[in-house]
C-alpha cells in the first residue's frame, strides 16, 4: 500500500490515493514497523533549530523512533571553555526524546571537528587524558541513564585504514581510544558505547578493514567498545556493499552495530530499501539512524539525500521502506 501525507492542523493523516479517501488514522511508522521487525529503532536528528518546524516536528514524533542531537552535544558546544559546560541546547533534545518516548543516542564525546581551540593547543599527555576525562565525565555524566548509546569515539581512522592525524593521536598515541572509552563507560555505565566513522560501506574497503583489526585487537585488550556505528553518507547506488560491511563490522566481536547517519544522495527507494534490508538481515544491527528529516535542512544541499522533501511531503523511497516492512 502508498502513503501520502499531508499535515493537517498538527493531525498526521493517510490517504488512499486510489480511492481519494483521508481517514483521520496517523499513517504507518517507520520505526513501528522497523520494531515489529525486530529492531530497536529507525531513528532520526534533532536540535533545537529543526525542532521548532512544526512539519518537522510531527515527522519526527510520528515516523521515528530514536533521536540523536545534529550539533548540540558536540564538544564545541557542551564545554567551550575547559571546566565550563553548557547544556541548553542538548538538554532540549533529551527533554524531547524523554517526552516523546525516544530513545536517544549521544553524538559525540571525542571528534577532531567542532573540538574547541583549548583541546586542539593541548600538547602534553597529562593535561590532554584530564580534558578527554574531564569532558566525559561532565557531558555523559549529565545523560547518565538517558542515552542508549554513545559515539564515543568519532571519525578516528583514515582513509586507508590507519588512525587519522589529530591532536588526540599526536599528543596520545593510540592510547586515547582506551582513555575515552574507560571514562565513558565509568560516567555511564549502562550505555552501549560505539566507535562510529564514515565510508564503512563496503567490507574489502581498506577504511573498514582498519576498523575491523584495530577495534578486535581492542576489544582483546579490554577496552570496553560495545557497538560500531556506520554512518553511511552514501552516494547514489552506494547501497550494495552495506550488508557486508555490516557483517564485517559485527565480526570483531562487538555486542552490536548501527547505521548512524543514513542519507543518499538522489535518495532512491532501491537504495534506502537495500541498507533497511541490511540492517534487518544482520542479526547485531541494531537500529537505523536517518541524517534529517526533510531535503530542508540536510547538511547536503542540493544533494535530495532524505525521506522527505523540501515540503516535508514523503518521497518514494520512504513509502517503498514502509512496504518492504509489510506496513
Ligand atoms: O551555529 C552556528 C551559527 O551560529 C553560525 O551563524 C553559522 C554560520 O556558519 O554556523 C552555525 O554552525 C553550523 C552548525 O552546523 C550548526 O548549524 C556550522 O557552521 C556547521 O559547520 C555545522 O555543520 C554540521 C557538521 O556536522 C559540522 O561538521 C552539520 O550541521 C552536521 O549535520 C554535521 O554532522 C556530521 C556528524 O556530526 C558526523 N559525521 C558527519 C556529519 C555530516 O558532516
Amino acid at each position: 500500500m502508498v502513503y501520502s501525507r499531508s499535515l493537517l492542523s498538527g493531525a498526521i493523516l493517510a490517504s488512499t490515493a486510489s480511492a481519494g479517501v483521508i481517514s483521520a488514522r496517523q499513517a504507518a511508522s517507520i520505526n513501528d514497523a522497523f520494531v515489529a521487525a525486530g529492531k530497536l529503532y529507525y531513528g532520526n536528528i534533532a536540535d533545537s533549530n529543526t525542532l521548532g518546524i512544526a512539519e518537522n516536528e510531527a515527522i519526527l514524533t510520528a515516523d521515528f523512533g530514536q533521536v540523536t542531537p545534529e550539533n548540540s552535544m558536540k564538544w564545541d558546544a557542551t564545554e567551550p571553555t575547559q571546566g565550563q559546560f553548557s547544556f541548553s541546547g542538548s538538554d532540549a533534545v533529551a527533554e524531547y526524546a524523554a517526552s516523546n518516548n525516544k530513545l536517544l543516542r549521544g553524538h559525540t564525546l571525542l571528534w577532531h571537528s567542532q573540538l574547541p581551540s583549548w583541546v586542539s593547543s593541548i600538547s602534553d599527555p597529562t593535561a590532554l587524558t584530564e580534558a578527554i576525562q574531564g569532558h566525559i565525565a561532565g557531558v555523559a555524566g549529565q545523560y547518565k541513564g538517558q542515552v542508549y548509546a554513545w559515539d564515543v569515539c568519532n571519525e578516528i581512522f583514515d582513509e586507508d585504514g590507519s588512525l587519522r592525524d589529530s591532536v588526540f593521536s599526536q599528543v596520545l598515541g593510540e592510547d586515547f581510544v582506551r582513555i575515552a572509552f574507560e571514562a565513558a563507560r565509568e560516567a555511564d555505565p549502562d550505555a552501549k558505547l560505539y566507535i562510529n566513522d564514515y565510508n564503512l560501506d563496503d567490507a574489502s574497503y581498506a577504511k573498514t578493514q582498519g576498523m575491523v583489526s584495530k577495534v578486535t585487537e581492542w576489544l582483546a585488550a579490554g577496552i570496553p567498545i560495545d557497538g560500531i556505528g556506520s554512518q553511511s553518507h552514501l552516494g547514489a547506488g552506494g547501497s550494495a556493499g552495506t550488508q557486508g560491511a555490516l557483517e564485517a563490522l559485527a565480526g570483531t566481536g562487538v555486542s552490536e552495530v548501527a547505521i548512524t547517519e543514513l542519507d543518499i544522495a538522489g535518495a532512491s527507494a532501491d537504495d534506502y530499501v537495500a541498507v533497511t534490508n541490511a540492517c534487518l538481515n544482520v542479526e547485531a544491527c541494531v537500529g537505523i539512524t536517518v541524517w534529517g528529516v526533510s531535503d530542508a535542512n540536510s547538511w547536503r544541499p542540493g544533494e535530495n539525500p532524505l525521506l522527505f522533501d523540501g515540503s516535508y511531503q514523503p518521497k518514494d523511497a520512504y513509502n517503498a521502506i514502509l512496504e518492504t516492512l509489510g506496513a
